[in-house]
């Protein structure tokens, strides 16, 4: 659909807090983002359309490595592209840091992630049981590496 996927910071605070809110149960906080958007511990990059703030992807990038530690779309504009053009940016920035691998893990009944994470090459490597607090649910752990020219 061609929306620019952008870094976020400080500025767009209220309107991630507010998306979060939207579309976890068990959100992140004001200040999980704070650590993010104004101490750089890792990184936010945002999709909008019509102005506002649609979707958001988190992820860390530590040595060759990135984790994406979230990724949300607004529940009204879901099945449009915008995870994919989110998650393609995050690539865009691995590619050009030379990251070899990334790692990710996901609720074993969120099939509209998995889906989409297994579009983009990850592969299961492992599983951890009843990884989260909320739901004691299991995560599953995947995994994906770049190519090398
Ligand atoms: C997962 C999520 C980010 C996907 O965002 P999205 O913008 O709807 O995704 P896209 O439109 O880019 O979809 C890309 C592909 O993912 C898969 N997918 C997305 N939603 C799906 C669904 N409900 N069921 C099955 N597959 C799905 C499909 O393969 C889809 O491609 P297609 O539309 O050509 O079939 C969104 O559903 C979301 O915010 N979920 C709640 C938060 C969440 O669970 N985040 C993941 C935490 S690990």
């Amino acid at each position: 659909m061609g929306e620019r996927v952008v870094p976020l910071g400080e500025s767009d605070m209220e309107e991630l807090i507010e998306l979060e809110r939207l579309c976890f149960a068990y959100h992140w906080t004001r200040e999980q983002f704070a650590m993010g958007l104004e101490r750089g511990v890792y990184k936010i990059l945002g999709v909008r359309s019509q102005g506002l703030l649609a979707g958001y992807i988190a992820f860390s990038l530590i040595e060759d490595e990135m984790e994406i530690l979230n990724l949300a779309v607004h529940p009204g504009l879901r099945r449009r592209g915008l995870g994919q053009s989110l998650l393609a940016g995050a690539f865009d920035i691995c590619t050009g840091k030379g990251i070899a691998k990334s790692f990710l893990d996901v609720k074993v009944s969120n099939t509209a992630a998995i889906d989409l994470y297994r579009k983009f090459g990850y592969e299961q490597i492992g599983v951890r049981k009843r990884y989260y607090p909320d739901t004691k649910e299991d995560a599953l752990l995947f995994r994906h590496d770049f190519k090398r020219d």
